[in-house]
Order: structure tokens, then C-alpha cells, then sequence
């Protein structure tokens, strides 16, 4: 069986969405895949009640419990290689991870991030969208590399900036899009392991 463990810090919704259609489109035949942990830095994310509703594992690597990166990434290492994945998946996981960590899940580690890379990087991506005038707004799926929020394009949606757009309208356009997109880069993914 193909594992995929999903890294989450907070609602999950991308994690849920990735879950759901695994299920409808029966990855487990489909693929020989299933997702087989979702794990949190945070003990109050939401998305782990939403993970344990889809009678998903689920664990916490609290960061808050460690005194240094490189403390926290060796543990959480350690919990993700005991379900030997064969993709790690970063779904609204607001970690910087080290250079170590991402070695060692070269070819497996996979991220989404709110922008269109390689446009806005980094943190508050629809407001710096909005503020820079932007006609369009979106969501990337891309492979993880060192450099932060970089790494080899799977897939791109495009969303309009709408008049009037605050952050949070943005960031809830981008978001459905996101629900749409990743789980079809991942399945994307599985197809061809
Ligand atoms: C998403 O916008 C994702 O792109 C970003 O953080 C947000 C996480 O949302 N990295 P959720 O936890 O999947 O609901």
C-alpha cells in the first residue's frame, strides 16, 4: 500500500478535501493508495476532529515541546517514518522545515501555497496580492525544495481579483480552487509511482 501522510497546523480543509476524494475515487483500487496519517504541530488544529470523522490516524507533534528546529524535525520525522510514506503532504502546514528534513523527503514532499508562484512567497499572499493590484490571484501545487516556497510546478489555478476583494474574499476563492486542485496533483502523483 501506498501511504500518504498529510502535515496540517490548522483547519484542515485541504487535508479533508484530499481525504474525501481519495474515498469517492477509491484511490486504495484505483492507485493502491490511502491516506494513512494526518499529523499537526498544533494539539488544537480543527482538521484533527475532521480527520478522526474520516476514521483517519491522526498524531501531534507539538512544536511548542521542542527547543530547536531541528529537535522538532527529527521527532516528526520519526513519527511520519513509522507509517513509511510513500508521499509527504504539507496541506496549510506553517512549519519552516529544515534543509534536513526536506532531504530527507526528496521526491515525496509536496506542498500547495496560496499564489501563484514564484509570485508572493511567504506569508499574507492575498493581501500583497490585493496591494499590488493584481487581476489575478491563486493557488499552487508544487514539489518541496530547500528555498522556501519554491520547487517544480504540478498544478496552478487561477482565480479573478475582484473589485472590492478583501484578503479573506481572496483567500476564499483561492481556497475552493485549492480544494480542487490538490487532490488532483496528488492523484496525478500516484498514478505515476
Ligand atoms: C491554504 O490556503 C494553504 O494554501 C495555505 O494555508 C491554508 C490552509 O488551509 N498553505 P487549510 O488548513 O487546508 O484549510
Amino acid at each position: 500500500m501506498k501511504n500518504i501522510v498529510i502535515l496540517i497546523s490548522g483547519s484542515g480543509s485541504n487535508m479533508a478535501a484530499i481525504v474525501r476524494t481519495a474515498q469517492r475515487d477509491n484511490w486504495r483500487k484505483a492507485f493502491g493508495a490511502q491516506v494513512a496519517a494526518v499529523i499537526s504541530n498544533r494539539p488544537d488544529a480543527a482538521g484533527l476532529a475532521l480527520a478522526r470523522e474520516h476514521l483517519i490516524a491522526t498524531e501531534v507533534v507539538d512544536h511548542k515541546r521542542f527547543a530547536t528546529r531541528d529537535a522538532f524535525d527529527a521527532e516528526l520525522a520519526t513519527v511520519i517514518d513509522r507509517r513509511q510514506p510513500t508521499l509527504v503532504v504539507l496541506a496549510g502546514f506553517m512549519r519552516i522545515l529544515t534543509p534536513a528534513f526536506v532531504a530527507r523527503y526528496e521526491g515525496r514532499l509536496v506542498n500547495i501555497h496560496p499564489s501563484l508562484l514564484p509570485a508572493f512567497a511567504g506569508l499574507d499572499t492575498h493581501q500583497r496580492a490585493i496591494d499590488a493590484g493584481c487581476k489575478v490571484a491563486g493557488a499552487t501545487v508544487h514539489r518541496v525544495t530547500p528555498a522556501l516556497d519554491h520547487g517544480p510546478i504540478l498544478a496552478q489555478a487561477v482565480v479573478p481579483v475582484l473589485a472590492g476583494d478583501t484578503a479573506q474574499t481572496l483567500a476564499e476563492r483561492v481556497l475552493t480552487q485549492e480544494h480542487l486542485i490538490y487532490p488532483r496533483a496528488i492523484a496525478a502523483l500516484l498514478q505515476g509511482l
